[in-house]
């Protein structure tokens, strides 16, 4: 029998608080921190955070802070939202210096989210005349960021939603801006000056649209393989791929082996996987809040028994924490509703008021049955003196 480790007890006493959690009425050791549970198996456990909750310095940033380790700005270091709303080339730091300065803060390690996203380039780029002209903006505004951001994130990802099978191409590329100037080497020539820039980062393909049994995410499996493979080939940088995880209830089917042969081949190129912006939309679900959380939950430990089951998942973050502020329903001032019965989504693992959902319980047991992992940082940040 393997020695009993400090580790492994204390992994032992956390397990038992998370079973017995949500059944007994018993509040008197309250529950662990899923970073903690997430960090005894070698794993990162975060969420994405907007500026103004990290202002707001209340109950929710504290929470993000006793929950997390590790961060990703959900907006911050957006072209177009957080750097560079007004005219070319004045990039703004002031948001990004926000969440670095809280990541900095709690010692937590920080994602890049994102450099190049068709919906996140400012309108001046898209109205740019020529491939030259586009090229030229594309390096300057990547070799910016790179070196702005250096040491203060440990991964970009670099090109956000590459596909989209509905524009049509054989090889599934999304048809935006970057491709239709540049065509499909605009991934591969930012690939190569993020790591000319810094060379520590590890470099990720983000999208979504992976998680289902249906004939359209079947076929973005593939298209991704592919898009994987060529770029192996040509010997683009890429260390790691990012699979969203929006996920939805409601009935569609996922086929467990199918998702766990998508990761083993992603993992037989050399990658890791991170899991970017895990969520469920319950959708086609009954009015009752205690079903829907219950579904919602259902679905996490669905998609996380066959991620975790891969030891090259190593990050798992949640798109978002409460669903007080969730990008399902909506952004400020234009909510969104189910259109159901108008009530607001509840995709995340506590609710508006902060109070754990059994998506949390979802989430912490699957980090406590989790196969320990080799973690993606060898060296994770240490707090910073006050
Ligand atoms: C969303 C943010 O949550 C919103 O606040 C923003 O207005 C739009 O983007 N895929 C992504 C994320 O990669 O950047 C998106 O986040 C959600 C879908």
């Amino acid at each position: 029998m393997p020695p009993v480790t400090r580790r492994r007890a204390m992994a032992g006493a956390l397990a038992s608080l998370v079973a017995s959690a949500p059944r007994s009425g018993l509040a008197a050791a309250p529950p662990p921190a899923l970073k903690d549970l997430a960090a005894a198996k070698g794993l990162l456990y975060g969420s994405c955070i907007q500026v103004g909750e990290i202002e707001a310095n209340d109950a929710l940033t504290a929470l993000m802070a006793a929950e997390c380790n590790c961060i990703v700005p959900e907006t911050a270091l957006a072209w177009n939202a957080g750097l560079e709303s007004f005219y070319e080339g004045k990039l703004d730091f002031a948001d990004a210096d926000v969440v670095t300065g809280f990541a900095r803060q709690h010692a937590l390690p920080m994602r890049g989210h994102f450099l190049l996203w068709y919906q996140g380039v400012p309108d001046w780029f898209k109205a740019l005349p020529d491939a030259a002209r586009v090229e030229a903006a594309i390096v300057r505004f990547i070799t910016t960021m790179c070196t702005r951001l250096k040491g203060s994130v440990f991964c970009w990802e670099v090109v956000n939603e590459p596909l989209n099978l509905k524009d049509g191409r054989p090889d599934g590329l999304r048809r935006a801006v970057f491709l239709d100037t540049l065509g499909p080497d605009y991934i591969d020539l930012a690939h190569h000056v993020v790591r000319a820039t810094d060379s520590k980062a590890r470099l990720v393909v983000n999208d979504y649209g992976f998680d289902y049994d249906t004939p359209e995410q079947n076929k973005k499996r593939d298209a991704l393989l592919r898009l994987l493979e060529r770029m192996k080939k040509a010997g683009t940088p890429l260390d790691t791929l990012g699979v969203q995880a929006h996920l939805r209830t409601g009935g569609i089917p996922m086929s467990q082996s199918k998702l766990r042969k998508f990761f083993d081949e992603v993992v037989g190129m050399g990658l890791d996987i991170h899991i970017t912006e895990l969520d469920v939309t319950d959708e086609r679900t009954p009015p009752l809040v205690v079903a829907r959380d219950q579904l919602v939950a259902d679905e996490y430990r669905r998609f996380l028994d066959v991620a975790l089951d891969q030891e090259a998942v190593n990050v798992v973050v949640t798109w978002g924490l409460t669903d007080r502020h969730s990008w399902i329903n909506g952004e400020d001032g234009k909510p969104l509703f189910r259109p159901t019965d108008r009530q607001p989504y509840r995709p995340l693992p506590y609710d508006a008021a902060l109070k754990r959902k059994p998506a949390w319980y979802a989430l912490a047991r699957a980090f406590e049955t989790a196969r320990p992992r080799k973690p993606v940082l060898a060296f994770p940040p240490q707090p910073s003196a006050p």
